[in-house]
């Protein structure tokens, strides 16, 4: 070759030398490349960037140096891989910078030969730290959705049994308000036509005035405070009476007569006192009177039962009234408990009330689910059937309520988790276990309280802790 030649040759090397340089130092990946000791041949503008080294410190540097402890065990193994005259077209890694922070990275290395002998491994990484950040929110974020939504299912649950208890306790005085008006409609009928018997018969001022004054007293005591066995006995009699007296279809009667408090000495005075045709419409109106009486008795009861129901599910609810609130922390409770009345309805509660409490600020109705997720608990615990006891007492600036129930308690390994979100012992479909968390977060988070347990078999208490406002 001739010099001429062998010059161009040599430029022509330079400019291609100098254009995969600056191919190599615009690249956005971090490039290496690493002699089979260990030590750098070259590194890119990206690579010092990430890094935080300057060209010159680099001579100093082996590729140990810059490869964080957590993955250097791992890193070992694929650079004897490459060194060995494997590709390795995918890897993952973390470098360390200057200053000790890991760089997460991903890449693939290649080798360069000379002949047959590897002079260097080519590496060539991505800096994938956002990445895995954005991964890592998105895990985040997934976890958050998944809480709320089981605290919306907790919410919903928690509102189903409400209204199933409560649409449980509606059932009993609607069912009764039902019976009884069809009862009295039937009842003032037969009055009606009692009463139509005896005008018919002609019956005396006086006789109506004596009827009347009968159907304002009834006699005492009435059948439903007698025993089943003294009430048979008092039915018996009463036929026998109406036997005795010859009023036809007697037995029709007796049932009703008894139940109003009458007796066989009551009927023999009644009878004395009007004409035997006059007897049995009589006695038809008496029955008459009585079932009307009792009827309306039945309705207001029922319709208070109601009313009670209905201010329950408001003080429960606050529905009528202001997002933040001074209340009587006894309200709630009774509202609580009358809402929860289905699940209670075999286990005795012991209300140990200081009333002298002032009252407490509260946000909306959040404590009543409080008050609520630690009763239904105590329900669970006793099977329904147990003992609770709540207590409210004073103590400084702040109201206590305690509430305690005979069930079998929380054993000592439980005990620290139990406030946990999803911890629960109770099979599926029974628990959420986000009970005990939704109360800790209400009264802590919410109202600045504290919220404690301790437990051992046969008595666990619950602790609720409130600063007080005066
Ligand atoms: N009064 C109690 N007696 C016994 N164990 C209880 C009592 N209260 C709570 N626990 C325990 O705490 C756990 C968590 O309660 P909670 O957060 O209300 O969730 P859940 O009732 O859905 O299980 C229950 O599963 C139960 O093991
Ligand atoms: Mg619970």
């Amino acid at each position: 070759m001739s010099e001429q030649s062998q010059n161009e040759a040599h430029l022509q090397l330079a400019e291609s030398e100098q254009r995969y340089r600056a191919a190599i130092d615009n690249a956005h990946d971090m490039i290496q490349s690493v002699r089979p000791d260990g030590t750098f041949e070259f590194v890119n503008k990206a690579w010092l960037d990430t890094l935080g080294y300057s060209q010159d410190e680099v001579a100093d540097l082996d590729i140990w140096s810059v490869i964080h402890g957590s993955s250097l065990e791992h890193c070992q193994l694929f650079f004897s891989k490459a060194l060995g005259g494997e590709p390795i077209p995918y890897m993952e890694a973390v470098f360390r910078t200057k200053t000790g922070d890991p760089v997460p990275v991903e890449g693939s290395v290649t080798d360069r030969y000379i002949g047959e002998t590897i002079i260097a491994t080519h590496g060539f990484f991505r800096n994938i730290s956002e990445r895995l950040h954005a991964e890592e929110l998105e895990r985040e974020n997934a976890v958050l959705i998944r809480d709320e939504q089981a605290r919306y299912l907790e919410k919903m649950a928690a509102l189903g049994k409400l209204s199933a208890g409560l649409a449980h306790e509606l059932n009993n005085p609607a069912a009764a308000v039902s019976r009884a008006s069809a009862r009295l409609t039937e009842a003032l009928a037969q009055r009606d036509q009692a009463l139509n018997t005896l005008v018919y018969q002609g019956i005396t001022k006086d006789q109506c005035r004596r009827l009347t004054a009968l159907a304002a007293a009834p006699l005492q005591p009435r059948a439903e405070q007698l025993t089943p066995l003294a009430r048979d006995r008092r039915e018996t009699e009463i036929e026998e009476v109406l036997d005795e007296l010859g009023v036809a279809r007697g037995w029709s009667l007796t049932a009703g007569l008894a139940e109003a408090g009458q007796t066989a000495t009551s009927l023999r005075d009644l009878a004395a006192q009007v004409s035997p045709t006059d007897l049995e419409p009589t006695l038809k109106w008496v029955d008459a009177t009585n079932a009307t009486r009792e009827s309306v008795e039945v309705l207001a009861r029922s319709s208070r039962r109601i009313t009670e129901l209905v201010q329950a599910v408001k003080g429960y609810t606050h529905m009528d009234r202001a997002v933040e609130q001074e209340v009587d922390v006894h309200d709630g409770i009774e509202s609580t408990l009358t809402i929860l009345n289905h699940a209670l309805r075999d286990v005795t509660v012991t209300r140990d009330f200081d009333h002298s409490l002032p009252q407490i600020r509260v946000h909306g109705n959040t404590l009543n689910q409080v008050w609520t997720n630690i009763l239904d608990n105590a329900a669970d615990a006793t099977d329904g059937t147990g003992a609770v006891t709540i207590r409210t007492r004073r103590d400084g600036d702040r109201a206590v309520i305690e509430i305690a129930d005979d069930g079998p308690g929380i054993p000592k390994e439980h005990l620290h988790r139990i406030f946990e979100p999803f911890y629960t012992t109770k099979p599926q479909g029974a628990g959420t276990g986000l009970g005990l968390d939704t109360a800790w977060r209400i009264i802590t988070e919410e109202h600045g309280g504290t919220i404690t347990v301790e437990s051992q078999p046969g008595h666990t208490v619950f602790t609720v802790s409130l600063p007080l406002t005066s």
